[in-house]
């Protein structure tokens, strides 16, 4: 076992647990995107990052395993200054229509650009626009949503082995692609949906099992649309 003070408290784990599990396991909320747990790691996004005494840089908690004797602080000034900097890098290739999105109220962007109170991008309109691509029935891919945290490439890898999607290209023009930049159809995928289920932001949702698709689940209800503040009664 080793010993180490996450905001203050000190904690003991394991030798070899990660930095973000030590820190979850102290009570601390870390904000994750590119991280999932049935996932290879990539360490990417840095949206983990946390504060350790005596390192002059951020760490990405997700990737750095825990040591013995570390002083960590999860929210630290710089720790929120650079998760704040990073949303906005993100928002900056994010199309945001939330209201009619499928991951409304349950989209990590949304979440973190709501905690750490980010309303708008420096960086707007800079990032690339890819638009929908590849009409197929099951999978809708908006890459105007796409924030490349690579989870649908790693699940394709290792959920399904399917290896159907990679990153295409690097720096603004990056994005996720069947081969060649082809149809889904044509490639290896199987349509399973591992891609949708892991996708942290609306880029990936199911043409056929959610929201406007599965009318059965639905009940329809006469109700008062507080969206804009009109009051129109909608079913
Ligand atoms: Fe750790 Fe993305 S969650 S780098």
């Amino acid at each position: 076992m080793i010993k180490l003070t996450i905001d203050g408290k000190e904690i003991e784990v394991a030798r070899g647990t990660m930095l973000l599990d030590a820190c979850r396991q102290a009570g601390a909320d870390i904000p994750t995107l590119c991280y999932d747990p049935d996932l290879r790691l990539a360490g990417s996004c840095r949206m983990c990052v946390v504060d350790v005494k005596g390192r002059p840089a951020l760490v990405a908690s997700c990737v750095a395993p825990a040591e013995n004797g570390m002083v960590v602080q999860t929210e630290s000034d710089d720790v929120v200054e650079s998760r704040k900097i990073i949303l906005e890098l993100l928002a900056a290739r994010h199309k945001f229509e939330c209201p009619t999105c499928e991951k409304d109220g349950d989209c990590k962007l949304q979440d973190y650009m709501y905690r750490y109170g980010v309303k708008e991008s420096r960086y707007d309109g800079e990032g690339p626009h890819f638009g929908m691509e590849d009409p197929n029935p099951f999978i809708e891919r908006d890459y105007d949503k796409c924030i490349m945290c690579t989870r649908c490439v790693r699940a394709c890898d290792g959920i399904t082995g399917a290896q159907a999607i990679n990153v295409k290209d690097r720096g603004h023009h990056a994005k996720i692609a069947a081969p060649f930049d082809g149809k889904l159809a044509d490639s290896t995928c199987v349509f399973c949906g591992q891609c949708i289920m892991v996708c942290p932001v609306g880029a990936l949702t199911s043409k056929v099992a959610a929201g406007k698709g599965k009318p059965a689940q639905n009940e329809k209800v006469l109700t008062t649309c507080t969206y804009c503040g009109t009051g129109c009664t909608l079913e």
